[in-house]
């Protein structure tokens, strides 16, 4: 069984970014925001930087190299315990870092019947040829991607020093997207207190 509809929904924040001199932090930063802003939501923030994973998958059925196990143990309890997920990315060669992947292919049923949403920023684009594939690679696990993302085209423009974004069309973006996110997450954990996700 899983939580009442009244306790606040867990957000699991994944920063795709493991760059040094990265800028993810900034557009972390500005989401936290956000997120912190609403009463309804816990964020938990998973830095795939600060947690990594191993990058060799075990083969099928076999027990992984010894390390294993401490290094998921840092992250894989934080995305079961998430009702929802925000995955932060930029976009690298029209794709999403390799960093995100693998923290995405080393869990499964961890995914299955939790809504994602997506900030993305990069170049032109803003990342959101990242997103599309990553629509693509979490219906694979049973998740549900939201529709309304928040994207930063040329992102390190965008904010001031303070992570701040002068731009009324990016807070609105930003609440309709977490409206969507809450919305789906309140109705899959309802769902699933009463009826097992059929994975
Ligand atoms: C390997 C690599 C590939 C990139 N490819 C793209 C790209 O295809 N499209 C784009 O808009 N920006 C691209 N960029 C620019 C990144 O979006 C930009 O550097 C962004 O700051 C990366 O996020 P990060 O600093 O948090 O790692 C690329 C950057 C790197 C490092």
């Amino acid at each position: 069984m899983t939580a009442p509809t009244s306790t606040p929904l867990r957000v699991a924040v994944l920063v795709g970014s493991t760059r040094e001199g990265r800028f993810a932090p900034v557009v972390v930063k500005w989401l936290t925001g956000h997120l912190g802003q609403r009463d309804d939501l816990r964020a938990d923030i998973v830095d795939l930087a600060e947690t990594p994973l191993p990058t060799v998958l075990p083969a099928f059925g076999q027990e992984p190299p010894p390390g294993t196990a401490e290094a998921l143990a840092t992250v894989s309890p934080r995305l079961a315990a998430a009702d929802a997920f925000v995955f932060v990315t930029p976009e690298y060669n029209h794709s999403f870092p390799a960093a995100l992947k693998n923290a995405i292919d080393w869990h499964n049923t961890e995914w299955h019947g939790k809504p994602v949403a997506f900030v993305s920023y990069g170049g032109l684009s803003g990342g959101l040829r990242a997103v599309e594939q990553l629509r693509v690679v979490m219906a694979e696990l049973n998740a549900t991607t939201i529709r309304n993302t928040v994207s930063f085209h040329n992102a390190w423009g965008a904010f001031d020093e303070s992570a701040r974004v002068d731009d009324p069309a990016v807070d609105t973006a930003a609440k309709a997207m977490i409206d969507q996110l809450t919305w789906w997450a309140h109705a899959l954990r309802d769902a699933k207190s009463v009826r097992p996700y059929a994975a």
